[in-house]
């Protein structure tokens, strides 16, 4: 049986990456599959970098509100925080005992993120693809929708798990698969196209938000950084123009077309009209969600009540398995 689990960290400003390349595919998914659809705001996972303890409870309330404006159901889907099922972190110390370091160090966004000042990175933010693998397996997921650049984490979770069947002699856990459905849609930097488009660049122009309103929209794509030369007509002519490329993929992402259709209607065109059009699909796919976010957060009554309801469901998935893992462990329970 399918079982589905993604998790989104509330770290504010959820951008168009996150939109194209994570939430259209839970909504899809969701709207798809006859399974268990598992969404998770990871709010542990939130604090590995900076902690503004004031702003997470407010992220957090922002991010499901926002997975429920893109059109998560959540009295179809299972939507919830991770800090209020206890179950992830009790399963996280368990596989960070199966974890070798060396797995760890492998770990590319790890590397990306610490850059040079690796001694001085938190140990979470180290330890974090336990966390992660520990989400997923908490609830013996098999998919899980995430974009491009978790790839890496999905494959580590992978080897936990199996290293788990193959010490306990069982085949307890499924080895979960990254279900990327839209492999080229990796949104980049409005500023730098060899960046990734991230909620935590710290220039606001780098990326588009969300909630971001119609002007600043518009902003954001005429200042969006471009080369001088025409658009070409074949994908091969995209190599090495980072900024073309990023911005035909965004607007084939939007617009629900192939990167190769998306060329063929530009190609030989300026990039006055790529973002002439690519503002005005801009609007219409992102502004009614930036719309019905801000609803939602006018009462967060709402939103609260629905992560307390998604979270007595979670617990009620994954308490079982880990108190199976316990007991195969052998840790004792009076
Ligand atoms: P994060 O913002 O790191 O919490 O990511 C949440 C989800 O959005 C993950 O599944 C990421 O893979 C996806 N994502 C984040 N940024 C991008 C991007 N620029 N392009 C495509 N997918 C992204
Ligand atoms: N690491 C993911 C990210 O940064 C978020 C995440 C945490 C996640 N736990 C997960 C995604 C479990 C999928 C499944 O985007």
């Amino acid at each position: 049986m399918k079982r589905i689990f993604s998790g989104i960290q509330p770290t504010g400003n959820i951008t168009l990456g996150n939109y194209l390349g994570a939430i259209q595919n839970c909504v899809k998914l969701q709207n798809e599959a006859s399974c268990d659809c598992i969404f998770c705001v990871v709010d542990q996972h939130a604090i590995t970098v900076r902690r503004n303890t004031g702003a997470l409870k407010r992220s957090t309330q922002e991010t499901a509100a926002c997975l429920i404006s893109a059109g998560i159901d959540p009295k179809n889907s299972i939507l919830f925080n991770q800090s209020q099922v206890e179950e992830h972190i009790k399963l996280a110390w368990v596989l960070g005992c199966l974890t070798r370091v060396g797995w760890l160090n492998r770990m590319i966004q790890f590397k990306d993120k610490v850059g040079k000042s690796k001694d001085n990175a938190s140990a979470g933010l180290w330890c974090y693809p336990i966390l992660m693998a520990a989400d997923i397996l908490a609830y013996k997921a098999t998919h899980v929708p995430v974009g491009d650049d978790q790839k890496q984490h999905i494959e580590l979770a992978r080897d936990i798990a199996h290293s788990y069947n193959f010490e306990f002699g069982t085949e307890f856990f499924p080895l979960p698969k990254a279900e990327i459905l839209s492999k080229s849609f990796r949104i980049m930097s409005l500023c730098d196209g060899r960046k990734k488009m991230s909620k935590s660049d710290s220039s606001d122009m780098s990326r588009i938000n969300i909630t971001d309103n119609v002007d600043t929209i518009a902003y954001k794509i005429k200042k969006a950084k471009t080369d001088s030369y025409s658009l070409p007509s074949e994908a091969s002519g995209l190599t090495g123009r980072a900024e073309a490329q990023n911005l035909i993929t965004i607007y084939a992402a939007l617009s629900n077309k192939s990167l190769d259709a998306a060329i063929l209607e530009y190609g030989g065109c300026g990039f006055g009209r790529l973002k002439q059009d690519l503002t005005e699909l801009a609007i219409e796919v992102i502004r009614p969600i930036g719309l019905e976010i801000s609803r939602l957060m006018s009462n967060t009554d709402y939103i609260d009540n629905v992560l307390e309801k998604g979270s007595v469901r979670a617990r009620a998935l994954s308490k079982p398995i880990v108190r199976e893992v316990y007991d195969t462990i052998g840790f004792l329970s009076t």
